[in-house]
């Protein structure tokens, strides 16, 4: 940080309706930093203050409250639980932030997030040009702190990756039950409480994000949430779930015939996508970039698309005017961490990043022929998705998600085993 101070605020608690609150859940900066997860909080970091280096203001003990909303740390908790040097009540930090802001040259803070936490923090600075006069300095840089700490979380340590592990262990379970439960006849949502069973049934916190299950045309809606049509027979449904482990995700997408087989043009299309992944996989390892292995996932579905006649011309036209596009448009990966789209840069001077060792991220190709696409009738309404995490190696490569089946023979004879 050099010579600066930083400021994170808790996540604000959102309102459902009248007294009733959504669930809370602490924001990822501050949880990494401290594992304090009560609202109404804010964390101050002054590497070079002498003694107060770690500062918390908190909700103090209130017995009386206590017995509606459970425990507090307190401010006594705050240290000797979470590290802090002191702590101080919430109450006191417009009083105190600006002694420890003054006098230092860099405020970092993530200016535009929360607003009302804005006013805060531009109340404080403005106390201290009130100052001036008396000696005061002002913070002249205003950094966001995401340029360092979002750094540093996108290299997973060793407790980082135990926590997605678990994250993916229950996901593994999960979707193992859903692939029991989804049949002709069941209902999206059945399988999505499955998901939610498996995942607490685990020590999971939550989804890590709201769980797509998506049957038959539902499959070709990127961001279809509704979770409630009746599954038919000859379906694909595609599920896109992750469980949240110790404030980590996982994200992994299945597809798979709910009468467990697949038809013709499913499957063709199914093992197309599997072989972009593979495609995809390959080209992950330090120094590479997701630019490229985005590259190497579109080569082969634009090939694919070209052969089996969804595409018209060249393949060096399909891949330059993007003819792929109305069946393939998200990107192939994000970083994947503490948020599902977790932090960390993508590009630096508009050039892709290379891929470092203890990077995490996903590889999801896809194919989605909407039900009114202009192709031939077999493939309409068909949607695919496949998606595994990947922990960038020494050397390459560990599929995370590994465990969960995905070859369209292998699914063909778990689902066949159902009985
Ligand atoms: N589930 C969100 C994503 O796959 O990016
Ligand atoms: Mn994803
Ligand atoms: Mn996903």
């Amino acid at each position: 940080m050099g010579p600066g101070v930083a400021v994170f605020p808790a996540a604000p608690v959102a309102i459902r309706n009248n007294d009733v609150e959504h669930e809370y859940r602490q924001e990822s900066d501050l949880f990494y930093l401290t594992g304090f997860d009560e609202p109404d909080c804010v964390l101050v970091l002054a590497p070079q203050h002498a003694q107060h280096r770690v500062v918390l203001f908190v909700r103090p003990r209130d017995p009386s409250r206590e017995v509606w909303d459970g425990a507090r740390a307190g401010v006594e908790g705050a240290v000797e639980r979470f590290g802090a040097d002191v702590a101080f009540p919430i109450a006191e930090l417009a009083e105190k932030l600006p002694e420890y802001v003054a006098n230092t040259r860099r405020l970092f803070y993530r200016a535009g997030r929360d607003r009302s936490f804005d006013d805060r923090v531009f109340a404080t600075l403005n106390t201290l040009r009130s100052r001036q006069r008396l000696g005061v300095s002002v913070p002249s840089e205003l950094i966001d702190p995401g340029s360092v700490l979002h750094e540093q979380r996108l290299r997973k340590d060793a407790d980082e990756l135990a926590s997605m592990r678990s994250a993916v262990a229950a996901t593994t379970v999960a979707f193992a039950r859903a692939m029991e439960v989804a049949r002709p006849g069941s209902f999206e949502y059945e399988v999505e409480a499955e998901l939610l069973h498996a995942f607490r049934a685990h020590g999971c916190e939550r989804f890590a994000y709201g769980p797509i299950v998506g049957s038959g045309p539902n499959a070709t809606t990127l961001h279809y949430r509704r979770n409630d049509r009746r599954m038919e027979d000859g379906e694909l449904l595609l599920i896109d779930a992750g469980a949240e482990h110790g404030y980590y995700a996982a994200d992994v997408t299945r597809t798979f015939p709910v009468s467990g087989k697949f038809s013709k043009p499913q499957r063709i299309l199914y093992d197309l996508v599997l072989a972009s992944q593979h495609a995809a996989f390959a080209a992950v390892r330090p120094g590479a970039t997701l630019d490229a292995s985005h590259q190497a996932a579109v080569g082969v579905l634009a090939a694919g698309l070209l052969e089996h006649g969804l595409v018209a011309g060249t393949l060096e036209e399909v891949l330059e005017k993007g003819l792929y596009k109305p069946f393939y448009m998200h990107r192939t990966s994000h970083w994947l961490g503490m948020d599902v789209h977790d932090v960390g840069a993508y590009f630096f001077d508009g050039k892709p990043r290379p891929l470092e060792p203890g990077f995490v991220l996903t590889v999801e190709p896809g194919l989605y022929i909407s039900a009114t696409a202009e192709v031939a009738p077999e493939w309409r309404g068909i949607g695919i998705r496949i998606e595994d995490d990947l922990l960038v190696t020494a050397d390459g490569y560990e599929n995370l998600t590994a465990a969960i089946p995905k070859g369209a023979d292998e699914l063909e004879q778990l689902l066949a085993a159902r009985g």
